[in-house]
């Protein structure tokens, strides 16, 4: 009798937290490494919400909770979607759990049956696949090209759809290419739906915020009210309050789903960390004007990166609507040989012999289901980015 499980050997670790332990590790050694790998804002958190948490503990706000949120929580979370996105909840319709990637794995283990399937855009969010198969399911993937921005198109979505289809995931802006939605693109993916009244919309909107030029975010139960009793719109304050280490994601939907979202995580980790759901009420309920000085920062951060991966014979990094990744094609470097010798066959490869021999670490794209490409996170200082992509330059200059 094996002693690992079945169900963990369909499973992979994330490769993203695998790229930035890497770095670590080769920094740790005393190396000059950059990481790019990670998936969080460089900004600390901002100090109300700091203070926010501070005095939950000083006034005793240490116990146990409602295991998905207080009230105080789900009531900020109605308000920030009737504020941001012109919907409807009540607190019975309102999930919290500990960060958005919670939300989506509760969601998954409380719907799940095995043969059924959950289309997932590729390039996807590492965790999207390997969280369908943790959960019995099985994933089926729809490729959005560079050519179209990494987007999918209806008449895709629509190939795509069985019988056994439960979920479509949706992400926009996306992790890992930053590829923003307009509501009329997001309108004819709807309309595919509309004409399939058995899939359900998990729709991701946790880089919401993050959007740049003059992008206008759109969520399907927005753009299509006829989708809102079969839509999970799932969200978070990792990213636009600089939280990640708090670990608070939230979502709503139908209350039928809410309450079996909420078996699964009364069995697993109860409920979120009370004093990170008491910063999370001042994060969605006080002032939210560092969101826009943070997001003109990242546009800057964009701007430099994408002039200077373009200046690249070989690649092609399309501009992205938001989130604060890039995801450049390299196409046009497959089969050269870096100065150190290694042949670039493929993705994995390029991002290997980059971080040995210049000491940059990427996240290949086949981590992310669309080669040969590759993504960073430009969630770091303005010099260590013109560096990074300085030794890219260098790096892909002598390709042979
Ligand atoms: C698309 C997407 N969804 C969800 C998450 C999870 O966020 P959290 O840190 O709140 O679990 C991430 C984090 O990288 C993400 O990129």
């Amino acid at each position: 009798m094996p002693f690992l499980s079945d169900t963990l050997a369909r499973v992979k670790p994330s490769p993203t937290i695998a790229v930035s332990n890497l770095a670590a590790e080769l920094k740790a050694k005393g190396q000059d490494v950059i990481g790019l790998g990670a998936g969080e804002p460089d900004f600390d958190t901002p100090q109300n919400i700091k203070d926010a948490a501070i005095a939950a503990i000083v006034a005793g706000k240490t116990k146990y909770t409602a295991v998905d949120g207080i009230p105080e929580l789900k009531a900020a979370i109605c308000a920030k979607f009737k504020r941001d996105n012109g919907l409807t909840y009540t607190p019975a319709q309102v999930s919290v759990a500990s960060g958005g990637k919670q939300i989506l794995y509760n969601a998954l283990m409380a719907t799940m049956n095995p043969g059924e399937e959950v289309i997932i855009p590729a390039p996807y969010w590492v965790s999207y696949p390997d969280m369908v198969l943790l959960a019995g399911g099985t994933p089926v993937f729809v490729e959005g090209p560079s050519q179209n921005a990494y987007k999918i198109t209806p008449a895709d979505l629509e190939a795509a759809i069985t019988p056994k289809t439960k979920w479509f995931i949706f992400n926009s802006p996306s992790n890992p290419t930053g590829a923003g939605y307009t509501a009329d693109e997001l309108k004819g993916l709807t309309d595919v739906l509309m004409r399939h009244p058995h899939v359900w919309v998990m729709t991701d909107d946790m880089y919401e915020h993050l959007a740049y030029d003059d992008f206008k975010f759109a969520t399907p139960a927005q753009v299509e009210p006829g989708l809102y009793d079969r839509t999970l719109t799932c969200n978070g304050v990792s990213k636009a309050h600089a939280m990640t280490g708090w670990r608070i994601g939230y979502a709503a939907g139908p209350v039928a789903l809410i309450k079996a979202m909420s078996k699964v995580q009364s069995q697993s980790t109860s409920n979120p960390c009370t004093i990170s759901q008491w910063a999370a009420v001042e994060a969605l309920n006080g002032p939210q004007d560092y969101i826009a000085s943070n997001n003109a920062i990242f546009k800057r951060r964009r701007d430099l990166v994408v002039s200077m991966l373009n200046a690249i014979p070989g690649m092609t990094c399309p501009v992205p609507e938001g989130a604060f990744y890039v995801y450049p094609a390299i196409t046009g470097l497959i089969g050269k040989t870096s100065a150190g010798g290694t042949l670039i066959d493929n993705d994995e490869t390029f991002a290997k012999a980059l971080l040995e021999e210049k000491g940059v670490a990427v996240v290949f794209g086949g981590a992310f289901g669309l080669s040969p490409c590759f993504r960073i996170s430009y969630a770091t200082a303005d010099e260590t980015l013109r560096e990074a992509c300085t030794r890219i330059q260098d790096f892909c200059a002598a390709l042979t």
